[in-house]
C-alpha cells in the first residue's frame, strides 16, 4: 500500500486573543485595545498550515458537541481537511487565553484542551489507520503525553515518518526519543528536554547534540527571530528567517514553521529544502493577524522563497 499524505494528532481550541500594551498583574483590570477569537490549537494550525501548503492532511483530535466543536468541522470541511473527529458530549472543546502584546506582536497564551484532553491510547488505536497509511506523522503535545507516545510509535513501526514538535514543553520519558524521525522544540522547549540553556546558533547546537543521543532522528530548534538550526548526525546548518514585512502577531509562528516543514516532506522534498519551506511559511504568517487564519498558501511560500 502506498503511503500519502500528513496526519496530525493534537487539539483545537478557540482562541480568544487580547491585545494590550501589558499583562495585568494579579488583582488588576486593565483596557486593552482589541479583542478577537478564531480557530486554534497547535496541531489545529499545524494541519491548516499543511493543507494550505499543499498536502492532503487528516487531523485526529475530540471535540466537544456545541458551537466551538460544529464551528471546527466547518473549517476542516473549507480547508478540505479530513477529520478523526468525534465529538464529545460530556466535555466541551477548549479554548485559549492569548495575550498579545501590542508594541511586538509577541504573546504568552493559557490554554485548555477542553475534549481533546481526554484523548486516550484507544482513541489512538481506532485512529491506527490513519497514522499506518500516512507518509508523514505528525504530534505535539497539547493532548495527553501517552496519547502522543503511542501515535509516534504506531507510526514509527509503520514507517510513517514521524515528527514530533514537544510543545507546550513537558517533562518527558526518554522512551518516546526513539520514535522521533524529526524532533522541533523552540529554545524554552529544547532548554527544558535537554538542561541546556539555548539563546543562539550554538547552544542549539549544544542542545540539539543532546537529543540525537537521546535517538531522534535530526532535530530542528526554532529560535524565532534568530531562524532555526537544522541538525543531524551527518549536517549542521542555521536556516534562515524569511523576514515577509511587520510583525503584526507571532502566536502560532511554530505551528505555521511545523506545518509547511511537514507539506514539503510529504511531497518529498528534502528536509532542509523543507526546512527552509517551513522557515518562509513562518515568515509569513507573522505578519498576519491570528493563528490559523494566518497561515499562507503554497504559492505564497514558494514566491517568498525565490527572492
Ligand atoms: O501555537 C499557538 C497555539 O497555541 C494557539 O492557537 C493556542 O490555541 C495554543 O494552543
Amino acid at each position: 500500500m502506498t503511503k500519502s499524505g500528513v496526519a496530525i494528532l493534537g487539539i483545537y481550541v478557540a482562541d480568544l486573543a487580547f491585545r494590550a500594551a501589558r499583562q495585568p498583574v494579579m488583582g488588576e483590570t486593565i483596557l486593552g485595545s482589541s479583542f478577537s477569537m478564531g480557530p486554534g490549537g497547535k496541531g489545529s494550525n499545524q494541519a491548516v498550515a499543511a493543507a494550505r501548503a499543499g498536502a492532503a492532511v487528516t487531523f485526529i483530535t475530540k471535540l466537544g458537541k456545541d458551537n466551538f466543536g460544529d464551528a471546527a468541522l466547518a473549517m476542516y470541511a473549507k480547508e478540505g481537511i479530513t477529520t478523526r473527529a468525534p465529538q464529545d458530549p460530556n466535555n466541551s472543546t477548549g479554548a485559549a487565553y492569548i495575550f498579545l502584546e501590542e508594541k511586538t506582536g509577541s504573546n504568552a497564551i493559557i490554554v485548555v484542551a477542553g475534549a481533546a484532553g481526554t484523548i486516550a491510547v484507544d482513541d489512538i488505536e481506532a485512529a491506527g489507520d490513519v497514522i499506518r497509511n500516512a507518509k508523514i506523522f505528525m504530534t505535539q503535545l497539547e493532548q495527553p503525553i501517552p496519547a502522543a507516545l503511542r501515535a509516534l510509535e504506531i507510526a514509527k513501526q509503520a514507517g510513517t515518518i514521524t515528527i514530533f514538535n514537544p510543545a507546550p514543553a513537558a517533562t518527558l520519558d526518554d522512551a518516546i526519543y526513539k520514535f522521533c524521525d524529526y524532533v522541533t522544540p523552540n529554545e524554552s522547549e529544547a532548554a527544558m528536554l535537554t538542561g541546556v540553556s539555548v539563546t543562539d546558533i550554538e547552544s542549539a547546537r549544544k542542545a540539539a547534540d543532546v537529543l540525537l543521543k537521546k535517538g531522534v532522528g535530526a532535530v530542528i530548534i526554532t529560535l524565532g527571530a534568530q531562524g532555526s538550526l537544522f541538525h543531524r548526525q551527518t549536517q549542521s546548518l542555521h536556516i534562515p528567517i524569511y523576514n515577509s514585512g511587520a510583525v503584526v502577531d507571532t502566536t502560532g509562528a511554530g505551528d505555521a514553521f511545523n506545518g509547511g516543514f511537514a507539506a514539503a516532506l510529504a511531497r518529498g522534498e528534502d528536509p532542509v529544502q523543507a526546512a527552509h519551506f517551513g522557515s518562509a511559511t513562518a515568515g509569513i504568517s507573522v505578519t498576519r493577524a491570528g493563528t490559523a487564519p494566518s497561515m499562507p498558501y503554497k504559492n505564497e511560500v514558494l514566491e517568498r522563497l525565490k527572492k
